[in-house]
């Protein structure tokens, strides 16, 4: 059955930033599949409630609260899934984002910090990943990068610099772990998630932004969370070092901050 090819059985992932959102998505989605999830982010309550949905399904949920803009939190999941669950199989290095800024506001401190938390989280963590992968027979990681990190939009310098630095990051680091551990990215659109909250609740800017997108909405995060399980199980066995674009069919960006020319 080629639906057999998306479920995970016995198999266990660390999701960053599962609290809500995407990652929230993601855990349940995996553990739907048949995956036993590290649950991590700084609100432990918020971890809490995504831990009963992963129960719900009949997996195992472990919570570890935890401030992921520091890359040695991030790396140490790795340990705390083989404690927990004796193994390690998935990663999701979903954990990361950053505001937007003008160009001549957004400091080099201010870009450090965001590669730090976008991309130096995944490094830290998808390498203390890996002897506990091979040691499984292999494995999958799967971050989240965004479709700013291929299309311009004013403001967006920081962001989407970082995104699009996890994109090659990506890339480089699947060759390095080929054959045995695929490494996959998704660039997301705009997705409803408390990240958007802000331009998604005024009803004039939300209605501009689906406008904007050729699918005519915003994406959910489950719209992610299928990819996720795509990338993550062995349907996408035969995928590796690629970016698959989740973004309601954006070529340009949805959303203008209107930001004045100097
Ligand atoms: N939503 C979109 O439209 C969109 C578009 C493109 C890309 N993305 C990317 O998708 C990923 C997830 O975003 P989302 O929209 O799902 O965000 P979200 O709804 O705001 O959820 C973010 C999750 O990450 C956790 N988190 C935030 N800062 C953290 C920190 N310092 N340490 C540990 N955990 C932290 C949050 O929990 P705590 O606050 O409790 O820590 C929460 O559980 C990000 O990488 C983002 O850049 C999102």
């Amino acid at each position: 059955m080629i639906l057999d090819r998306f479920r995970v059985p016995g198999k266990v992932a660390v999701v960053t930033g599962s609290g809500r959102g995407i990652g929230a998505a993601a855990a349940v989605a995996l553990a739907e599949a048949g995956a036993d999830v590290v649950l991590s982010a700084r609100t432990q309550a918020d971890l809490e409630k995504v831990a009963e949905r992963v129960a719900r399904t009949g997996r195992r949920a472990h919570v570890v609260p935890a401030d992921l803009s520091d890359p040695a939190a991030a790396g140490a999941l790795a340990a705390a899934a083989v404690e927990a669950f004796g193994r390690l199989d998935i990663v999701v290095n979903n954990v990361g984002g950053t505001y937007p800024r003008p160009l001549l506001e957004t400091t080099p401190e201010f870009l450090e910090e965001a590669f730090r938390f976008n991309v130096a989280t995944a490094h830290a963590l998808t390498t203390a990943a890996v002897p506990a992968m091979l040691e499984a027979g292999g494995g999958a990681v799967v971050s989240i990068s965004s479709n700013m990190g291929r299309i311009a939009g004013r403001g967006f310098a920081a962001y989407g610099t970082v995104k699009a630095a996890l994109a090659h990051w990506t890339r480089l680091a699947a060759v390095d772990l080929a054959p045995r551990i695929r490494v996959n990215a998704i660039a997301v659109g705009s997705v409803a998630t408390s990240a958007l909250d802000l331009v998604t609740s005024n009803a004039e800017i939300r209605e501009k932004m689906e406008s904007a997108t050729p699918l005519r909405r915003i994406g959910d995060p489950e719209d992610v969370a299928a990819a996720i399980l795509f990338l993550a199980s062995s349907a996408g066995a035969y995928v590796t070092g690629k970016v698959l674009e989740v973004d309601g069919g954006l070529q340009a960006p949805n959303l203008d901050l209107g930001l004045p020319d100097l």
